[in-house]
């Protein structure tokens, strides 16, 4: 990994083994994008790269120079309107109401680690040497305005951190209107982008597209990431595949609105921006200010997107996910939801609890339903008191008993959201997000907090405190059931209304920073009606997030194998949930609801006391395989081999452990097949030469057979006798250990 400034070229050059980022100053000082790409050889100059030509009908900065036009020129971080017309990353409104800038090259800074950003998630260095930063100040001497660019190399992943500052040195205000967090102009367009869009339960559908001339983005104006579209996406070649070819990814640390933009012009040149959403967005900032944009990552390979995603994997479980639980395996939890909704008394919870830590269960979450008067979700939500009706000794006497029955204790809330039918409410009916003289919407019968402001956030905090620190509470799920409208706050003047909802981010990171920091040991849950908020931002708070309010297995596959190209195992809230599905009505069979559910957290949402005891006694089966398999799971490489949302009736996957000694490798029947083809798997990261004992079954293989000759896995629709105790159906599942000899 290193970082080099050359002088006399005005070029710099961050590389690591894997990638190089190459940028220069311009003629006219200005930042260029010279080449981001698989790493190659320094030079001390690329001016040869520089391609200037004369074009008609393009807009010169230079009296005497028509070839250089900003409209032909890859660049790091452009503005609009001096000869450059495509969207810009950076747009100011000024006192005088020009939207023009210019910023050029004032000085740089490169050092090892990275910095922490105010008040947002970021990724961040564990040791001196595994990461360096270059900051690059521009400088507009006309409005006095300085823009920082960070970039920061990783050692050990193909990825680059960017984020961008911007001050106000003058005397007068100024207004961002458009302030991205990455700008990269890449020279073709012969691209195709991934991206993944949905709803509610129906989250992280994988939509490709190929580049078109004109503008094709994503992004979210819900105020949450969204369900809609996750604040990450990928470009590829259109002959990439999954183990090989040109991939970059995309993902932005942010939970709010954002824009995920990809630009192709006349010229075929495709710029790709990420950053916060500038439709119903201005940031004010007066003299002295600044405004630090969230960060994003940049990811880059030649060896398609399974190596892609191992990266977002590495990366994130590295240097993103932090504190008490990062290095530690989530607890198999039993979770109460689709076990009891809101009804429920003390006793049926215990009953339930019991019998789960009979099974090998290890967490306990109590979730909706526990506060205030709240039998339904009409009510009570800001009443962040037990319901002395449900649990009469309260959170602290039912956690107490839940950890005297051996398991650790998990509780819901929803801190930043308000029912018009609550004590908060009647004292604080100013609290919520809504515009004056307007009637505000509401969404699942609730309102949402105005977490701009200081006092609300401080209530809900002491609240939550009071709970915490009279309890006995390992692990919160902290939800957030709706997309805000309304959006305005009665504290801030009008000239900061288009700043609210940022506002409103910012709150929710401060609170819960400020519960971490006062509870370092809690593991949090983020949710947001499933995966709602499911984003990298979260995962700097909370190192797991329920993905979908769709426990089906079947669904589930898509959804986990979708979510994989961008998060890894660990952070995928995945519970085995009761048969049929209270979403999709579909029965399917216990092994295979664990079977999918095994490749995330894994957790049961169902209830235990209507289980069988033969039910019990697989459910134990199941939970002493994942406690087995966990650290492997968790930490191992992860590889999709079948994809369920093609046109296969199957779908597979494998985990390796990073040694190559033991792997899991599972597939799952999407519908059962008649006298079907026969089936084998590639398999991927064993070692060669390694003999694998694979169970179930008695059969020995190399490892380079398995992975360049195919592990069979034809099973009896094939019309073969593969193994007479098994019959295979609808919704049938495998997984396969192998143990290197
Ligand atoms: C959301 C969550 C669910 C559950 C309910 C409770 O929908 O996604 O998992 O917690 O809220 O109301």
């Amino acid at each position: 990994m290193n970082i080099r400034y050359i002088k006399q070229s005005g070029l710099f050059h961050l590389s690591n083994n894997s990638i190089s980022y190459i940028m220069k100053i311009m003629e006219n000082r200005q930042l260029g994008q010279v080449y981001f790409g698989r790493r190659i050889t320094g030079h001390p100059d690329f001016h040869h790269r520089d391609e200037r030509m004369h074009r008609t009908i393009s807009s010169y900065p230079f009296e005497n120079d028509t070839s250089f036009s900003l409209e032909h020129i890859l660049q790091e971080f452009p503005s609009y309107g001096t000869s450059d017309f495509r969207m810009p990353a950076l747009e100011i409104q000024q006192e005088n109401g020009s939207l023009i800038t210019s910023f050029v090259y004032s000085h740089h800074q490169i050092y090892h680690g990275k910095p922490d950003l105010p008040h947002l998630p970021a990724t961040y260095g564990n040791e001196t040497d595994d990461v360096m930063t270059l900051e690059i100040h521009l400088k507009d001497t006309l409005i006095q305005a300085e823009a920082i660019l960070y970039y920061s190399i990783f050692r050990d992943y193909a990825a680059i951190a960017r984020s961008v500052n911007i001050i106000n040195h003058g005397a007068k205000a100024l207004n961002l209107t458009t302030v991205m967090s990455m700008c990269l102009d890449l020279p073709d367009s012969d691209y195709e982008m991934i991206h993944f869009s949905g709803a509610w339960a129906r989250e992280r559908e994988k939509t490709l597209r190929h580049l078109e001339p004109g503008i094709q983005s994503i992004g979210s104006l819900r105020r949450h990431s969204s369900h809609q579209h996750n604040p990450f996406f990928i470009l590829k070649r259109p002959s990439t595949t999954e183990h090989n070819g040109d991939a970059f990814g995309f993902a932005l640390l942010y939970s709010g609105n954002f824009l995920a933009q990809i630009e192709v012009d006349g010229h075929h040149t495709s710029r790709i921006m990420a950053g916060i959403h500038p439709a119903q967005f201005t940031w004010h900032l007066e003299p002295s200010e600044s405004f630090q944009t969230p960060e994003a990552i940049l990811c880059m390979t030649n060896d398609g997107l399974n190596s892609l995603s191992q990266n977002f994997h590495g990366l994130y479980r590295r240097h993103l996910i932090r504190g008490y639980w990062k290095e530690r395996s989530s607890p198999i939890l039993l979770n109460s939801w689709e076990a009891a909704y809101f009804n429920f008394t003390e006793e049926s919870l215990l009953s339930m609890a019991k019998r789960a830590y009979a099974c090998g269960v290890e967490l306990f979450v109590l979730d909706d339903g526990w506060f205030g008067t709240r039998d339904n979700d009409k009510t009570s939500l800001g009443d962040w008191f037990p319901d002395i009706r449900k649990l009469p000794e309260g959170i602290s006497g039912f956690s107490e008993k839940i950890h005297n029955i051996g398991l650790l204790f998990g509780l819901w809330i929803e801190p930043e959201m308000i029912s018009k039918d609550s004590a908060l409410f009647l004292q604080h009916p100013d609290w919520l997000i809504q515009t004056p003289g307007r009637t505000p919407c509401h969404g699942r019968n609730q309102y949402v907090l105005d977490f701009s402001r200081k006092e609300v956030r401080e209530n809900i905090f002491r609240q939550i405190d009071s709970i915490l620190s009279n309890s006995n509470i390992d692990y919160l799920k902290w939800d957030m059931n709706r997309s805000i409208t309304d959006c305005f706050s009665a504290l801030l003047p009008a000239y900061r209304q288009q700043e609210v909802f940022h506002r409103y981010i910012l709150g929710v990171y401060e609170l819960y920073e400020r519960i971490l920091q006062k509870y370092p040991k809690l593991l949090i849950e983020s949710c947001s009606g499933g995966g709602g908020r499911f984003d990298p931002g979260m995962l700097y708070y909370a190192p797991q997030g329920w993905i979908s309010d769709n426990t089906d297995a079947i669904d589930r596959l898509t959804i986990q194998y979708n979510t994989s190209m961008g998060y890894p195992l660990r952070s995928m809230g995945s519970h085995v949930s009761s048969s049929p599905n209270h979403q999709a009505g579909r029965t399917t069979p216990l092994e295979t609801r664990a079977n999918v559910a095994y490749f995330g957290t894994f957790g049961y949402e169902l209830d235990f006391s209507k289980l069988s005891d033969e039910e019990c006694g697989k459910i134990k089966e199941q939970i002493l395989f994942m406690k087995k398999y966990q650290s492997l799971i968790h930490t191992g490489s992860f590889y999709r081999l079948l994809d369920p949302q093609g046109n296969n009736r199957m779908a597979a996957w494998m985990v390796v452990s990073k040694d190559g000694s033991q792997a899991l490798v599972a597939y799952y029947r999407l519908l059962n097949e008649v006298n079907a083809p026969y089936h084998s798997l590639k398999l991927h990261g064993l070692s060669e030469k390694g003999l694998y004992r694979i169970t179930p079954g008695n059969l020995t293989c190399y490892g380079d057979e398995l992975m360049y000759a195919g592990f069979i896995i034809s099973d009896n629709s094939c019309g073969r006798v593969f193994d007479n105790s098994i019959k295979t159906y609808d919704f049938y599942s495998r997984i396969f250990i192998l143990e290197r000899l």
